[in-house]
């Protein structure tokens, strides 16, 4: 097994010494913006992670298909920014801010295609079955980001269609990390499909906990805008809870702020602040969070099946590190 300052460390050189095509510099440098700003780069990390349950040390096999997953990534932010109308990213102003929409279009279809320049130097062995996981999950994360904004207009989401929805945008592409580690490191297959689904619903919790801190995380730590999914009408989490709970009447109420257009900083203070009360009225602040340690626990019955004790409080570890955050 490969300890864990070691993966921390090939992570830091990995994103530090990257190269990216220099010309047009319009094209290619919010490119190298987007991975310069950083971010908590867990699916690379998560990749590496499983990987090193099977392996002494890191090769470089595994290296390009790691940073292609933070780089399809950084790309769907930057898609999801100009869809979510988004201001801040990583504390820092959003590609389609600093730059312009077109460029934000044109510099995310080029790092997904870069993204997939990289799987495709995974192992000859295991190339087909990385491509091929590679391919659906990128297909998938654009169906949940479609459903994403359909929900948006619609007036009751249920909380399964929620969590399909999620599981999609978000999930898939964490299972994909920890899936794939372990194929280019040769793993028998029951253990692909465990730490998949191990993925899954971590990544499950991470978007439950992601709208949670939206409504309540701190700005300063968080690096978006605390609110912005209230403002744009998403059916996160909380709101769908909040319109589980809800009697009749307060159901037409969230309806009605939630549909609310908000356009000067007074209307939009009082939009997020409408929720918020409803919110804490409902206590769904609290149902938030055992929801993320009980998705966490599932993600954990996967962990158990594909692994024995240290590598089982590997996983462990990565899974606390990864919902205590507040960023
Ligand atoms: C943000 O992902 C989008 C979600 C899936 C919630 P991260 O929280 O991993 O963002 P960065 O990469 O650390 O900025
Ligand atoms: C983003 O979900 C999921 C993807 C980018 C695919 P969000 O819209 O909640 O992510 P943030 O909050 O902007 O990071
Ligand atoms: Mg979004
Ligand atoms: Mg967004
Ligand atoms: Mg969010």
């Amino acid at each position: 097994m490969i300890q864990e300052a070691e993966i921390d460390k090939a992570i830091k050189v990995l994103f530090d010494e990257i190269q990216f095509t220099d010309e047009p510099r319009g094209l290619y440098d919010p490119l190298r913006y987007m991975i310069e700003i950083g971010g908590k780069r867990i699916r690379p990390r998560l990749c590496l992670t499983t990987y090193s349950l099977y392996k002494d040390s890191i090769g470089e096999e595994i290296l390009d298909p790691a940073a292609a997953l933070e780089i399809f990534h950084s790309f769907t932010l930057i898609h999801d920014d100009i869809m979510d109308r988004s201001p801040l990213r990583r504390k820092m102003p959003t590609v389609w801010v600093k730059w312009s929409q077109d460029t934000a279009i044109l510099s995310g279809d080029v790092m997904c295609i870069d993204s997939y320049a990289r799987i495709a130097k995974a192992p000859k062995d295991v190339l087909m079955p990385t491509l091929e996981l590679f391919s659906k999950t990128a297909a998938q994360v654009c169906e949940g980001q479609q459903y994403d904004m359909e929900f948006e207009s619609k007036g009751v989401v249920p909380m399964n269609d929620y969590m399909n929805m999620i599981g999609l945008k978000t999930s898939v592409l964490i299972a994909c990390a920890a899936k794939m580690g372990a194929l280019i490191a040769g793993a028998p297959k029951e253990d692909c499909d465990a730490l998949y689904e191990y993925g899954y619903y971590l990544g499950l919790a991470f978007q439950v906990q992601d709208d949670y801190l939206d409504a309540f995380g701190n700005e300063a730590v968080f690096g978006k805008p605390i609110g912005g999914d209230i403002l744009n009408s998403k059916k996160s989490w909380l709101t769908v809870q909040a319109m589980e709970k809800a009697d009749e009447s307060l159901k037409r109420k969230i309806s009605e702020i939630m549909s609310s257009k908000a356009a000067t900083a007074s209307e939009k203070a009082a939009k997020i602040n409408s929720m918020m009360e409803i919110y804490s009225r409902l206590q769904v602040a609290q149902d938030a969070k055992a929801e993320i340690v009980s998705l966490t626990g599932k993600a954990l019955s996967f962990a158990r099946k594909a692994c024995k004790d240290s590598a089982y409080g590997t996983m462990e570890r990565f899974a606390e590190n990864l919902i205590g955050r507040q960023s």
